[in-house]
């Protein structure tokens, strides 16, 4: 049985098609969305400085960890992990980590679908120039307008699921690869042009001294574990996405190298992200870095609506904004269709469809979040800020740690040898961060981060 599921998805074209791949997974609204309004509420320098640290020594040898679990497996993230502890003849509790990643990203899913209905909308309002010329204010009141509609948000978020389902029915080479392939690079390319439009036109200089001035004084458990659950988040680790692309990956290609282009360019998109949006805000009178989640899409559409340009610019960085958030949930998708076609026989198109089905329900939780259930609260939290606490801070942390001390402890390093093979000094570094620190930063963070967020509240 577990022969016959093995590679029964396909493969990437290329190492290539894997690094764009991954990086349009990793890059996506968290990189534009929540990097900038999740480092303006904790302050800016110190919490940047924490996140690229996390990167660095949690990210990027979980993010090898999970990469070489999906190519061992060749399989949906629940059934390459079935089979390597089938075949180790180790305790059945490590396959939680399978379960945990699926439940994890399907939750992801139902919020970043609506966030992204968001994104969508405000493509039509700038385009249609409903936007030109606001005021604080006013487009305050545009932002608090379509949080109030929960049909409008109903209406944008299934749209968004549409378009998803459309490209994972295609199926890997066709749908998903075909697809990464285009819109990759032009993103690459409208993320450049907002940042030369930025460095003549707004204060570029003061966005960064605001991201890179780090005065680690003001840091508290709290932001610590914001910093560490960014960090998860925006590579799509801890929750199978990765499992699930590394088991399409070429196996001739070097987890190593591929992971951490990845993630320099995962980190590169956040920072420059994170520039335009701030250097905008600094040259604008009235705007505060701390706005929280309707930064974006309050302070832009400012600085969009009275720039010469602006209109372009503004409908561009938005449409800029939904295809990353496009690459991005076709990951979400990806592990839970995979393991309907294993196990339950569903052809590709239904398997789809049911899962989008669950999201879009859940999806509905986070839309009356912000309208008829903006005063319902579970642990002082809203429908929307539980889920993302619970996937972002809690989950994803917790099934990177089992999967750090799976493939650092418990994997037979055979299997961790034909995998990696790369150099000893490359492997040691990467087994070292993997043993030690990344639990232990994940562990001291997590508990420093919980305790504070239930004292302080
Ligand atoms: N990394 C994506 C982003 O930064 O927007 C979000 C995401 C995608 C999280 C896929 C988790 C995941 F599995």
């Amino acid at each position: 049985m577990a022969l016959q599921k093995k590679g029964m998805h396909g493969s990437w074209a290329s190492r290539w098609t894997f690094i764009m791949a991954a990086t349009g997974s990793a890059v996506g609204l968290g990189n534009m969305w929540k990097f900038p309004y999740v480092a303006g509420s904790n302050g800016g320098g110190a919490f940047v400085l924490i996140y690229l640290l996390c990167i660095l020594i949690i990210g990027v040898p979980v993010m090898m960890a999970e990469v070489l679990i999906g190519r061992q497996g060749r399989q949906s993230p629940i059934n390459s992990v079935n089979d390597l502890v089938a075949n180790s003849h180790i305790n059945k509790a490590w396959l939680s980590i399978g379960w945990f990643g699926v439940i994890a990203g399907l939750l992801i899913l139902s919020f970043y679908a609506v966030i992204a209905g968001w994104a969508l909308k405000y493509i039509v309002l700038m385009a249609t120039g409903d936007l030109q010329g606001v005021d604080g204010t006013s487009a305050s009141s545009v932002f608090e307008s379509v949080l109030a509609d929960p049909i409008g948000l109903i209406f944008w978020q299934t749209v968004f699921l549409f378009f998803c389902v459309i490209v994972v029915m295609g199926g890997v080479k066709k749908g998903l690869g075909l697809a990464i392939e285009i819109l990759m690079p032009i993103l690459f390319v409208v993320i450049f042009l907002l940042f030369v439009f930025c460095l003549f036109n707004t204060n570029v200089l003061e966005a960064m001294k605001f991201l890179f001035s780090f005065d680690l004084s003001n840091l508290s458990g709290r932001s610590l574990l914001e910093a560490m659950g960014q960090a998860f988040f925006t590579l799509s680790i801890g929750m199978g996405a990765i499992m699930a692309y590394g088991a399409y990956m070429p196996q001739d290609a070097s987890i190593g190298k591929t992971v951490l282009t990845v993630a320099f360019f995962d980190s590169l998109v956040a920072i420059i992200s994170g520039i335009i949006i701030f250097s905008i805000v600094f040259s604008t009178s009235g705007l505060e870095p701390t706005a929280g989640p309707g930064l974006m899409f309050i302070s832009l559409p400012i600085a969009f609506g009275n720039m010469t340009g602006g209109l372009l610019v503004g409908t561009l960085f938005f449409v800029l904004v939904s295809i990353a958030a496009w690459s991005s949930a076709i990951s979400l998708l990806e592990p839970s269709v995979a393991w309907l076609m294993e196990e339950k026989n569903l052809g590709r198109v239904n398997a789809n469809l049911l899962v989008v089905l669950v999201a879009w329900i859940l999806g509905i939780g986070s839309v009356f979040s912000f309208n008829i259930w903006q005063n319902s609260m579970i642990f002082n939290f809203t429908f929307f800020d539980f889920l993302d606490f619970l996937t972002s801070n809690i989950m994803l942390p917790i099934t990177g740690l089992l999967i750090a001390i799976f493939v650092g402890y418990v994997m037979s390093p055979k299997i961790i040898n034909e995998q990696i093979g790369f150099k000893s000094s490359i492997k040691s570094i990467w087994m070292f961060l993997l043993k030690f620190i990344a639990p232990c930063a994940v562990s001291v963070v997590f508990v420093a981060g919980i305790l504070d967020k239930f004292s302080n509240g």
